[in-house]
């Protein structure tokens, strides 16, 4: 049977570099990539990736998902990248005067919500006699325990929302389907747009490539025991905490 991939924000910098360390991973037979541009960034072996395309409303998800079902194979591992920082439009705030509406409403909707549409509706198919690992980006600060410098509230609140839903999830997987390990993954502060205007203050040798991230979290995927009750880690393949 057929080991599948599913790769969700698959033209972010980090999903291109897990779809592309996935392709030469040969325990993999298939890597569904969905984006919202069709084919992701690269990939050497293009004959294992097929991209589909996504606006990531409820029913394009909802579609996506039903034919993932008629699929020949298991899916074994999904991926979901989606998540914004800052846009043309969006900064991330520094002080309460800079909240608005529409700013928070929309990075709660593209980090918190849609990966939580994904779920709830690839979710169901999951169950098999194979282990399906299924990691959500998220980030150390989404971590309230770790909150100690305070700022970027809408991306803070949106990751830590992420964060209880990836919990509560989990719990239910426990009890549904067993065979599912869902985690959320910090993957420390990676080069990618997402991190760009704010990479001056990282210290020497912690901004990492979007490749040596996809590699620590597929090397995680790997090694994680699908029966531990530890739900987040980082980079490091450390525990974060909530
Ligand atoms: N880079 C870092 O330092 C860092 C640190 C901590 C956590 N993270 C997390 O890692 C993940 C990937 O980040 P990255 O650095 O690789 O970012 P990136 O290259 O900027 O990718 C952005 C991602 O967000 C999705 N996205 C953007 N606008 C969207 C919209 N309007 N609707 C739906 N999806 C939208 C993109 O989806 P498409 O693929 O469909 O275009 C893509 O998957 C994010 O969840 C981020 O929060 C990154």
């Amino acid at each position: 049977m057929a080991n599948i991939a599913v790769v969700i924000g698959a033209r972010s910098a980090i999903g291109s570099s897990i779809i592309e360390t996935l392709a030469k991973d040969e325990t993999v037979d298939q890597i569904v990539a969905i984006s919202r541009g069709g084919s992701p960034q690269r990939t050497e072996n293009g004959a294992k990736v097929k991209s589909i395309s996504c606006n990531y409303s409820e029913e394009s998800i909802r579609g996506i998902c039903e034919s993932l079902k008629s699929t020949e194979g298991s899916i074994t591992q999904v991926i979901i990248c989606n998540g914004i920082l800052h846009t043309d439009r969006i900064l991330p705030e520094k002080r309460l005067e800079d909240i608005s509406f529409a700013t928070v409403s929309e990075v709660m909707h593209i980090n918190t919500i849609i990966p939580l549409l994904w779920l709830a509706n690839i979710g169901p198919f999951l169950k098999s006699r194979k282990t399906c690992r299924v990691a959500i980006l998220s980030a150390r600060v989404g971590s309230i325990s770790d909150n100690r410098s305070g700022g970027w509230y809408a991306y803070r609140a949106s990751k830590a929302a992420l964060n209880m839903l990836i919990k509560t999830a989990a719990i239910e997987f426990r009890r549904r389907a067993p065979n599912v390990k869902l985690i959320a993954f910090h993957p420390g502060t990676t080069d990618t747009k997402l991190s760009k205007p704010f990479q001056r203050s990282v210290p020497e040798g912690k901004l990492f490539t979007p490749d040596f991230v996809a590699g620590a979290l597929l090397k995680l995927l790997k090694t994680l025991d699908p029966h531990s009750e530890e739900e987040f880690f980082d980079w490091n393949g450390q525990p974060v905490p909530w």
